[in-house]
């Protein structure tokens, strides 16, 4: 593989912030406290969650790695990084949330399979890179086309690292080609994440960053994108990340019944408590994120301190000092909100948020109802309890 080098081992792992909660050593998956999650807009890079299915690929000669761009199409191309910085440079900022986020508080009514993440297996970055509908564009797929004329629908990436699930190959997932040939869908191959060049853990030297979409299709240490007819036959795509019903169990399950989950439902997370806080009586702040997938905005945060019999709305924002308002043309399409709530406490209890979204969908109650054997998706009502004392907290 041009530009790649060095083992595919966990010996050259890159150095990573100490206060990251390791939810698995290798791969490497790791998440940020949530206090540290909730208090910023923009996730710092160190505080970003890092989800990895092998290795962190070692790619040391940028002038010489490429992406090579093939399949269903007339002009395939060898694309080197320079030719794609030759592109229209766009900044995207936009949440990514691992499908597995919140899956430890899933586990806890039944065992499910998977790394448990707390609330932090999500963040959200300023993504700087070209749109992958320009870089088509050069390989001769005009801008808006659901299917090239030798039959091309989908648009597979293919990554560099290598990882267990695909037998030693490559990660890799895909998405339609009308979604990636569409300038509106802000799907990007980013080289930079918050004005930074993009770090190895992010997938230097770029990455696919599908906007709305489960993190899982947003492909690290691009190699190559194949244009296909069928979506991408990976393990990730087919036997994994696809929500079953609370009946499918490992004994029954048939993966060809459910297709790969691509947008991600509406959640909402309070980042300024943890699970189990000693509290004074009084005012309680209570804020954090919520975010919707497809580019669905925000509609409203409620947030109940008396586990969700009476509700009081909470403020939202996005960049400090303006009010946020969905869908206007000034908020951030693909990013998440931040809500907060000041709240009257006297005695011990549970505090709750739900979010809704500005297609009226709602975060569903039980965690129960919405279980699955992989635990994916949990976007169950967030509910944290505090203990009220009146002596030394
Ligand atoms: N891309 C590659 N090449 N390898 C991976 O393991 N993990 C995916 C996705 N892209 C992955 C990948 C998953 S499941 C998620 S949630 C996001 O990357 C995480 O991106 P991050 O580590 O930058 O937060």
């Amino acid at each position: 593989m041009p530009g790649v080098t060095g083992p595919s081992d966990y010996s050259r792992e890159p150095p990573r912030h100490p206060s990251l909660k390791i939810n698995a050593k290798e791969p490497f998956n790791a998440e940020p406290p949530r206090s540290a999650l909730g208090a910023a807009y923009v996730t710092p890079v160190e505080f970003f969650y890092k989800r990895n299915h092998g290795p962190i690929p070692v790619v040391d000669d940028v002038h010489s790695y490429s992406v090579s761009i093939t399949g269903l199409i007339e002009n395939p191309k060898q694309l080197f990084l320079n030719d794609i910085r030759a592109l229209p440079k766009y900044n995207v900022t936009a949440t990514l949330q691992c499908a597995g986020n919140r899956r430890t508080a899933m586990s806890q009514t039944r065992t499910v399979k998977g790394v448990g993440w707390d609330v932090s297996a999500i963040g959200n970055a300023v993504w700087g890179g070209a749109k992958l509908a320009d870089v088509l564009e050069l390989v001769g797929i005009s801008k808006l086309t659901g299917a090239t004329k030798s039959g091309g629908k989908h648009v597979e990436f293919v990554s560099v690292d290598r990882c267990k699930e695909e037998n030693g190959g490559p990660y890799k997932a895909s998405i339609p080609l009308i979604q990636a040939t569409s300038p509106e869908a802000d799907v990007l191959l980013a080289y930079e994440m918050n004005g930074e060049t993009l770090n190895r853990d992010h997938g230097y030297p770029l990455r696919v960053v599908v906007p709305g979409v489960i993190g899982a299709r947003s492909v690290k240490w691009l190699d190559s994108i194949n244009v296909i007819a069928e979506e991408c036959q990976g393990f990730f795509m087919q036997k994994d990340y696809k929500m079953f019903p609370p009946s499918v169990n490992w004994d029954n399950i048939n993966w060809s019944t459910r297709r790969p989950q691509m947008d991600f439902p509406v959640q909402c997370v309070i980042c300024s408590l943890e699970d189990v806080n000693a509290i004074k009586p009084g005012k309680v702040k209570v804020s954090g994120y919520a975010a919707s997938g497809g580019g669905r905005g925000i509609e409203r945060v409620d947030v109940s301190v008396d586990g969700g019999n009476t509700w009081v709305e909470a403020s939202r924002h996005q960049k400090t000092g303006i009010p946020y308002i969905a869908e206007a043309t000034c908020s951030d399409k693909w990013a998440w909100v931040l809500f907060e709530a000041l709240v009257d406490v006297q005695q011990s209890t549970q505090i709750v948020a739900k979010a809704v979204d500005s297609a009226a969908n709602v975060q569903p109650e039980k965690v129960e109802d919405i279980w699955n054997l992989r635990g994916i998706l949990n976007t169950s009502w967030h509910r944290v309890q505090v203990r009220v004392g009146h002596s030394n907290l």
